[in-house]
């Protein structure tokens, strides 16, 4: 190693410390990455987001095909070598005996990962719980909140099918009243959306929903100007954060929100299956679980993680995909996202016939855009693109919103992106026009 790394590597403290090199378990490449680390840690995120040595030490991280180019990283990441491998070795360890070694010697791991998400998030440990995705977390305090008859939730057309249709839920079985906002996308100015929720708040209502980056466009909304509004006027809010954690960077104290849910098998790069709820201390003892254990009305943070058996090995490798997330840097990651976004995205805005539906603003856009060619639907680009360019995306047609989505990650390349693009340019001229 040399002098000079090792000096920086002496100096490095908080976030970047925790990244310990030893699990790597690929001596050559951690070395790589600490010699890379230390070449950009001079620059500031945005001038970082284009040394392409780095990025590509990342990639070398992964273990996805190179014979299909994955552009559906919103629907769930891949995970980089070293959370997988800790999968498979927490896996064999647990079959060794799995009440002693699962449940005793790998399960006394969970406050060590509860602490690294809490950290992440901005919020104590005693207010995270460890779960299998943003569904179970955000459905969990949709069916939680006391709520009667003739209370209002305010929320948007443009929100998660799974949260959707739990509110929907609630409006039959209690008979709540949903209140639709319907955001026509982009939007770039935040007191114009704040004024959108604000718009539809009653004398009744008692819950506004937030999605923070809405899954069909990537649309980021303001967040903590929601929030505000909300708990001046002393209404509960419920952040959908499952595509922006550990996309961007945010502080969920900073927000000021009673709940967030998110899935941490998206953009953390976490093993399938993992998920997590934030819920405020002063909100836990009055919010009910599904599963309920003894504490149902307690404010342990606990009573929300009862769930009989389950998967130990794929939630102690949370830990490892912190730190891989860490050893990128959060800042780093999401300007990179941000650039190779705009990399693909800023040339088809100027094509004849194209549209790119996500804001080109870094305050209400990352990795996630929406584009569509006129004439051809959705589902006929998608299937095009899968079929003649091996290139997965997903079509959207839900609600004011027509195209494919695309997501790149960060071990997608630049050259990979000229491919999409020339891609789109084909399909442009080869596809018939859809007839209407
Ligand atoms: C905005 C949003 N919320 C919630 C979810 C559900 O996430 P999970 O599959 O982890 O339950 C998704 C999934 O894509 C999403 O995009």
């Amino acid at each position: 190693m040399s002098t000079s790394r090792r000096a920086f590597l002496g100096k490095l403290t908080g976030a970047a410390a925790a990244f310990s090199l030893a699990p790597l378990g690929n001596q050559l490449w951690a070395e790589e990455l600490a010699d890379a680390q230390l070449r950009i840690a001079p620059l500031g995120p945005e001038e970082a987001a284009m040394e392409e040595d780095f990025w590509a030490i990342i990639q070398q991280a992964y273990t996805v095909s190179p014979n299909l180019l994955n552009l559906n990283n919103g629907g769930v990441s891949p995970q980089p070598k070293i959370v997988q491998d800790a999968v498979d070795r927490f896996n064999r360890m647990s079959n060794e005996a799995p009440t002693y070694m699962m449940w005793e010697q790998l399960n006394a791991g969970r406050e060590v990962v509860r602490k690294g998400l809490a950290d992440l998030a901005g919020v104590t440990p005693e207010e995270i719980v460890i779960n299998r995705n943003a569904t179970e977390g955000l459905d969990t305090v949709i069916l939680g909140i006391s709520l009667k008859k003739g209370d209002e939730v305010v929320l948007t057309k443009q929100d998660y099918p799974n949260m959707i249709n739990t509110w929907k839920l609630r409006e039959t079985r209690d008979g709540i009243k949903l209140v639709w906002v319907d955001l026509p996308l982009p939007l770039e100015n935040d007191e114009d959306i704040v004024r959108r929720f604000e718009e539809k708040v009653t004398a009744q209502t008692r819950v506004i929903m937030i999605t923070h980056m809405i899954n069909w466009a990537g649309q980021l909304l303001p967040t903590r100007k929601i929030c505000d509004m909300a708990r001046k006027k002393g209404i509960v809010t419920i952040v959908d954060a499952a595509h922006s954690f550990a996309q961007v960077v945010f502080n969920v104290r900073e927000w000021g929100c009673d709940y967030m849910g998110t899935a941490l098998h998206k953009w953390l790069c976490a093993p399938f299956g993992t998920g997590m709820l934030y819920v405020k201390k002063e909100r836990i003892k009055e919010t009910y679980p599904v599963f309920a254990n003894d504490k149902f009305a307690s404010d342990d943070i606990l009573k929300f993680e009862n769930l009989g058996t389950r998967n130990v090995p794929a939630e102690m490798a949370i830990g490892h995909a912190l730190d891989f997330h860490l050893a990128i840097g959060a800042a780093r990651k999401e300007a990179r996202l941000r650039w190779l976004k705009d990399y693909w995205a800023r040339p088809l805005a100027q094509e004849d016939r194209m549209h790119v539906h996500t804001s080109f603003h870094k305050d209400y856009a990352c990795a996630l855009a929406l584009v569509s060619i006129d004439g051809i639907k959705p589902a006929t680009l998608a299937a095009w693109l899968r079929k003649e360019q091996q290139i997965v995306t997903v079509p959207i047609d839900w609600e004011n919103l027509h195209g494919i989505r695309i997501t790149p990650h960060v071990y997608t390349r630049p050259r990979e992106l000229d491919r999409f693009i020339e891609a789109m340019r084909k399909a442009r001229k080869e596809i018939k026009p859809d007839a209407e």
